[in-house]
């Protein structure tokens, strides 16, 4: 495996620079590019940047996908002209594709137009952004919520609202970038802890003793579909008095008795998760994010977070879709229970063929590769055999475990599922075939 310090993550890393407000400095390490050069203004400057990615087998590319072949469904897409089915979005619910959600879209279209004209504080905010709001409170149970236009902006907001220059924030080191971007953009330092190990989250927590002030934790860890230690983070945080901030990105909707997530999941209360953020571009099938907690926690985002503030809010009828997907949500619970029945069932044929499994329950399974180029050429064998399966690699995962991030959607059939799982069989460059990845 290539050494690389930019890489190695550890949290005795520490960077230093100085900006106009003052000198900033990191603990940790930025999941950056490995060795990427600097890219200076130079003829070539540019071309060398992308020639390295390549060397090192990383360059990102797009698909266009073409359209979709099935009504009402997106499981199956037609991507370069083939018709494949689609085992990476993170549609797990099968509702992107939802006619009442599309027709919800399309008569408020009609009737507020397609823009919202300005950002929430000057003009934009509208009757259906106050109705999602009040709806997405009740069905998470906080006292308010409070709309973005991504979950990353909405990230940004609950990290840089609560925590400050000359504070610590704890990271998971599998967070999701956006936490990192919002404790970067708040000016606190971070300290990473193991994945999923809240003693070492205590560990950091004790030493930075009263400048720990957040912790932060995806719910579903969006790479390898396990879940956060959250009654443990939660104990750790209030004993520390830290705010706790939980990304359930990929965790509302899913997890959880009725849905209602990773807080529901564990039986968890307001006040020991106290911030909680959720994707409405994920399992309920649209766009956008919001923050829960309670009156002041939102009234202060309201007042601070620039990625509230200084931006153009989300178009209405995008929030009377939600509307509407969040009422499916509530009145279709057998979506729920689909997508994990279908995620077992691969999980139990995947384990059979001795695959490199996460230990994950969640829609989210990923096969684990290790190399970079042979996770690509594993996706390009899939795709030859009419699955779409993203190999994702270092830097969105640590080096040398690049993997085919396997999702599940209630829109696929047991028939998909278990072709999928045959054409995993025929790849003959396989995975290290352990049992779990993480012990
Ligand atoms: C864990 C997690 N948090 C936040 C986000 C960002 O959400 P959005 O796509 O709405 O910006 C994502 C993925 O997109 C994610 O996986």
């Amino acid at each position: 495996m290539p050494q690389n310090p930019e890489y190695r993550c550890t949290a005795k890393i520490t960077r230093s620079w100085r900006t106009r407000d003052g000198p900033f400095e990191l603990v940790g390490a930025l999941p950056t590019l490995p060795s990427s050069p600097a890219v200076k203004r130079e003829p070539t400057a540019l071309k060398s940047a992308l020639a390295e990615i390549d060397r090192q087998h990383l360059r990102r590319t797009r698909r266009t996908v073409e359209s979709f072949p099935v009504a009402d469904s997106r499981a199956e897409i037609v991507v370069d002209g083939k018709r494949v089915v689609d085992f990476c979005s993170n549609d797990y619910l099968g509702l992107a594709r939802h006619p009442e959600i599309a027709a919800a879209m399309g008569e408020c279209a009609a009737r507020t137009g397609a823009g919202s004209g300005a950002s929430h504080l000057v003009t934009g905010h509208g009757y259906e952004h106050q109705a999602l709001e009040e709806e997405l409170a009740a069905f998470t149970g906080y006292e308010r919520a409070l709309l973005f236009s991504t979950g990353y902006m909405a990230n940004l907001a609950a990290i840089a609202t609560l925590a400050d220059r000359g504070e610590v924030v704890a990271l998971d080191r599998l967070n999701h970038a956006s936490l990192i971007d919002g404790t970067l953009i708040s000016g606190a330092r971070f300290s990473r802890y193991a994945h999923a190990d809240a003693a070492d989250a205590e560990r950091v927590l004790k030493e930075h003793q009263g400048a720990a002030t957040v912790i932060a934790t995806d719910g579903v860890f969006s790479m390898d579909g396990d879940l956060a230690r959250l009654p443990t983070l939660a104990r750790i945080a209030k004993a520390y008095k830290a705010w706790l901030v939980v990304d359930d990105a990929h965790g509302i909707g899913v997890v959880g008795p009725t849905g209602r997530g990773i807080v529901e999941h564990y039986e968890l209360s307001n006040s020991e998760v106290p911030v909680l953020v959720g994707t409405l571009g994920k399992a309920f099938g649209t766009f956008g994010a919001f923050v829960a907690g309670s009156t002041e926690l939102i009234e202060l985002l309201v007042q601070k977070a620039r990625t509230y503030i200084y931006t153009t809010a989300l178009p209405q009828p995008v929030a009377a879709a939600t509307r509407k997907s969040l009422e499916i949500v509530q009145r279709e619970p057998w979506r729920r229970e689909r997508v994990l029945a279908l995620a077992a069932r691969f999980r139990k044929a995947a384990r059979a063929l001795d695959l490199h499994l996460a230990p994950s329950e969640t829609p989210i399974q990923p096969v684990i590769i290790g190399a970079a180029d042979a996770a690509v050429r594993a996706q390009n064998r899939l795709l030859e055999a009419g699955f779409l399966v993203v190999a994702i690699r270092p830097p969105t995962v640590p080096t040398g475990t690049a993997r085919l991030r396997i999702t599940f959607s209630a829109a696929h059939t047991e028939e998909q599922v278990d072709a999928l799982v045959e054409a995993l069989a025929r790849i003959p460059a396989h995975a290290p075939r352990k049992s779990e990845v993480h012990g």
